[in-house]
C-alpha cells in the first residue's frame, strides 16, 4: 500500500477508480478531486461510507482543490469530457487538452514525485499534453488504453469459445482509436494459438468489434461512454506500479527509438513496477502489423500537431 493516490475527475471514470483503488488497499489516502462543488465530496463521503461493509481501510477524500492531493504517489486522471453518440475521441481535442494542462499544472505543483496515469481522451495526445507540462520523464508519464481494448478483445473472444477469459492471452497496441492493432499473432488460449482454436472469419469479426468496442457503448448509453472496463483498466495499472509487480501491460508510452518510432504516445508493452514505466518491450510484428501501426502513429500525429501548449 502506497500513501496516497489521487483521482483528478469525480466523474464515471473517475469515481468508478477511486472506489476500486480504495476497495484493493492500494493506498492509505484515495483522494478524488473535480471541479464541480460538492460532487467529489459528496462520492467520496459515500464510498468511505462503504468501507466498514467492504471492509477496506483506504481513506476516500473528496475535494476541489489540490492541497488534500500533495505528494500523491500516484495520479490518475480521468477529467474532461466524454463522447456522445456520433462523437469520434478526436471531437474531444481542445475541451480536454485544456482541461488536462490545468490538471497537470496543479499536478506538478502539488506531487512533483508522481507517476501520472491519464485516462482522458484523445488518450495518446492527453498523454503527450501531461508530460509537456508536467515536465514528467516518461518513466512517469502513462496512458491506459491497451489494458482496456485488449479487456474488449479478450471478452469477445472467450464469449465466443465458451471459455474462462482468464485463459485468453493477447495485446492490443496502437493508438487508442479505430486504428488500434490488435496482435493475432500474440493471441492465445492457454498457450494454444488462437487460429488454432477459430476460423480466420470469426477472428476478423471479433477484431473489428474491438475497434469498436467504445463506440458500441457509447451507442447503448446516449449520454456517456464507458466506465466500468475503463476504470479497471486504470486500477491495473495502478495496482502494477504500487506493488512493484512488474506486469507486462499494453500501455500508451512515450517511444524514444522503439518500434522505430520517436517523440510521440502509443500503445506498446510495457514493463509497469514501481518507477512506473521500467521498459518498453519490443516484440517481433508481421508486416501487416507494422504497417498498421505505422498507420495508428500517424492517427496519434494528426492530432497532436493541433494541440495548442
Ligand atoms: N482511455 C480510455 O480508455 C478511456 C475510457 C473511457 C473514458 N475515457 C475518457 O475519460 C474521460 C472521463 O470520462 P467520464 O465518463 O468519467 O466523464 P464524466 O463526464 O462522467 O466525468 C468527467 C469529470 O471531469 C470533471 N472535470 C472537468 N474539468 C475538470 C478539471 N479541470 N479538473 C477536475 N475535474 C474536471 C467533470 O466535472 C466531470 O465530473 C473522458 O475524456 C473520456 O473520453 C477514456
Amino acid at each position: 500500500m502506497v500513501r496516497k493516490i489521487t483521482v483528478v475527475g469525480a466523474g464515471n471514470v473517475g469515481a468508478t477508480t477511486a472506489q476500486r483503488v480504495a476497495e484493493k488497499e492500494l493506498a492509505e489516502t484515495v483522494v478524488l478531486v473535480d471541479i464541480v462543488e460538492g460532487t467529489p465530496q459528496g462520492k467520496g463521503l459515500d464510498q468511505w461510507q462503504s468501507a466498514p461493509i467492504e471492509g477496506y481501510d483506504s481513506r476516500i477524500v473528496g475535494t476541489n482543490g489540490y492541497a488534500e492531493t500533495a505528494d500523491s504517489d500516484v495520479v490518475i486522471i480521468t477529467a474532461g469530457i466524454a463522447r456522445k453518440p456520433g462523437m469520434s475521441r478526436d471531437d474531444l481535442l481542445n475541451t480536454n487538452a485544456g482541461i488536462v494542462k490545468q490538471v497537470s499544472e496543479e499536478v506538478k505543483k502539488s506531487s512533483p514525485a508522481a507517476i501520472v496515469i491519464v485516462v482522458s481522451n484523445p488518450l495518446d495526445v492527453m498523454c503527450y499534453v501531461a508530460k509537456e507540462v508536467t515536465g514528467f520523464p516518461r518513466q512517469r508519464v502513462l496512458g491506459m488504453a491497451g489494458v482496456l481494448d485488449t479487456a474488449r478483445y479478450r471478452a469477445f473472444l472467450a464469449e465466443a469459445l465458451d471459455v474462462s477469459v482468464r485463459d485468453i492471452q493477447a495485446m492490443v497496441l496502437g493508438g487508442h482509436g479505430d486504428t488500434m492493432v490488435p496482435l493475432i499473432s500474440y493471441t492465445s488460449v492457454s498457450g494454444i494459438p488462437i487460429t488454432q482454436l477459430m476460423n480466420r472469419q470469426t477472428l476478423d469479426a471479433i477484431v473489428d468489434r474491438t475497434r469498436n468496442g467504445g463506440a458500441e457503448i457509447v451507442k447503448f448509453l446516449k449520454t456517456g461512454s464507458a466506465y466500468y472496463a475503463p476504470s479497471s483498466g486504470a486500477v491495473q495499472m495502478a495496482e502494477a506500479i504500487v506493488h512493484n509487480q512488474r506486469r507486462i501491460l499494453p500501455c500508451a508510452a512515450w517511444l524514444e527509438g522503439e518500434y522505430g518510432m520517436s517523440g510521440l504516445f502509443l500503445g506498446v508493452p510495457c514493463k509497469l513496477g514501481r518507477n512506473g514505466l521500467e521498459k518498453v518491450i519490443e516484440v517481433e510484428l508481421t508486416g501487416d502489423e507494422k504497417a498498421a501501426l505505422a498507420k495508428s502513429a500517424d492517427a496519434v500525429r494528426e492530432p497532436m500537431k493541433a494541440v495548442k501548449l
